[in-house]
């Protein structure tokens, strides 16, 4: 591994990826491609602990000149593909962008590497990183999903994402390019953009704004702390066999609205003085709101002996710490026009119905 291609490396877990690698490959350089899309920004990527061996790119995985281009000039030997559109609400209320960049996008890429690479077998590699959701809605007493699950994706999010796994697999074994798969559970911690579940509760909660809570909050996550991620995606980068794919998750099981309930708990330890529990509101649910994910991890942790650092506890409270010492890069990510729009967008009508319904 020398000249490292990093897509959507601004965006969250891309972002602490770049910072990951750079500590534990001292004689990486990254070529970091994104398009800064609402969810990317220059401002996750500050003190980076070596800049000189980053360079970044912005550009779009779609533009096939410009990879190809990179793949040639930086003489890229891997690939490590986090760039996708990865909001599910923002994809049941606009699919097509999840199709362009995470169908088109990763088809693009892999043509290119089919093409830089030839018949190169050795010290080249396309690691693809993916999700728990291809796998589905799990009842609350099944088995949780292993690499061999049947996909049976039910958001278009999803649905794109189980797309671009079946064309990564695909250029395995009809050209033999040297891939891997991670499907990982729900990653939270520093830099997530403040749409997803944690970071939206922080900050709602420090503005004292409803935490609306989907349905009747009792759906299941499997959450991991984002830095267990990275190193569980750099061991399969130095360790993992070519054609497979690894499950990767934090092995917790907690409903929804405990976890909303652990956010408030930590908040009124940290900054006192609220009943953060009371800005509570449970909202109208997703549509095809999946219910129970769950990730068996015996095959990263019985083959490559991966396993969490971090459990939930310590993950949540390092996260919420983390928020409260970092609202000055809230303010600059969050504070544009796009974000407040998708608040509205997302939120306006789910409020005013539970309000209706408090009434
Ligand atoms: P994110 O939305 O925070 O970041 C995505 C990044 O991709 C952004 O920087 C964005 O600018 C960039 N991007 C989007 N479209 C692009 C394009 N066409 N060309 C170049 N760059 C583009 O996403 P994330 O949460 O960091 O997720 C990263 C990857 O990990 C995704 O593939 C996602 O499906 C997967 N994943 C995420 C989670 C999670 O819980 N967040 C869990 C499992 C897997
Ligand atoms: O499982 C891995 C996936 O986790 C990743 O592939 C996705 O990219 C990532 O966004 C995440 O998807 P989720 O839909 O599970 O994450 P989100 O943070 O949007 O929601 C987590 C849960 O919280 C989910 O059950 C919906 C619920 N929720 C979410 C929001 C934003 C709420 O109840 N209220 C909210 O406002």
């Amino acid at each position: 591994m020398k000249n490292v291609l990093i897509t959507g490396g601004a965006g969250f877990i891309g972002a602490n990826f770049v910072r990951y690698l750079l500590r534990a490959e001292p004689e990486v350089h990254i070529i970091n491609l994104d398009a800064l899309t609402y969810a990317g920004s220059l401002e996750n990527l500050r003190d980076l602990p070596d800049p000189s061996r980053h360079t970044f790119v912005h550009g779009d995985i779609c533009d096939a000149d410009l990879v190809n281009r990179l793949m040639r000039e930086h003489e890229i030997d891997t690939i490590v593909h986090f760039a996708a559109e990865s909001h599910v609400d923002r994809s049941i209320l606009g699919p097509a962008p999840f199709i362009k960049t995470n169908v088109i996008g990763t088809f693009t890429l892999l043509e290119a590497a089919r093409q830089a690479w030839g018949q190169e077998r050795d010290g080249v590699r396309f690691h693809h990183v993916s999700t728990d959701e291809v796998y589905g809605s799990l009842a609350p007493d099944d088995p949780p999903f292993q690499e061999s699950t049947a996909y049976d994706p039910r958001s278009p999010y999803s649905a794109s994402k189980a797309a671009s796994d079946h064309l990564v697999r695909a250029y395995f074994h009809t050209y033999g390019l040297p891939v891997t798969i991670t499907n990982c559970s729900n990653n939270y911690g520093p830099y997530q953009f403040p749409e997803k579940l944690i970071p939206l509760m922080i900050l709602n909660a420090l503005q004292g704004r409803p935490l609306p809570v989907y349905g009747d909050g009792k759906q299941v996550r499997d959450w991991l702390y984002v830095e267990d991620h990275c190193e569980a995606i750099h061991l399969v980068l130095r360790k993992g066999q070519v054609g497979e794919t690894y499950n990767i998750g934090g092995g917790n099981q907690p409903y929804n609205i405990d976890v909303v309930r652990k956010i408030c708990a930590l908040l009124a330890e940290l900054r006192p003085g609220v009943d953060y529990a009371s800005l509570i509101t449970h909202v109208p649910d997703r549509p095809g709101h999946d219910r129970r994910y769950a990730m068996d991890t015996t095959k990263i942790r019985s083959e490559l002996g991966w396993q969490p650092r971090h459990d939930l506890e310590s993950g949540l409270r390092a996260t919420v710490r983390w928020y409260l010492s970092h609202l000055d890069w809230v303010a600059k990510v969050a504070q544009g026009e796009e974000f407040q729009k998708w608040l509205q967008q997302n939120y306006a009508d789910r409020q005013s119905l539970a309000g209706r319904r408090r009434a």
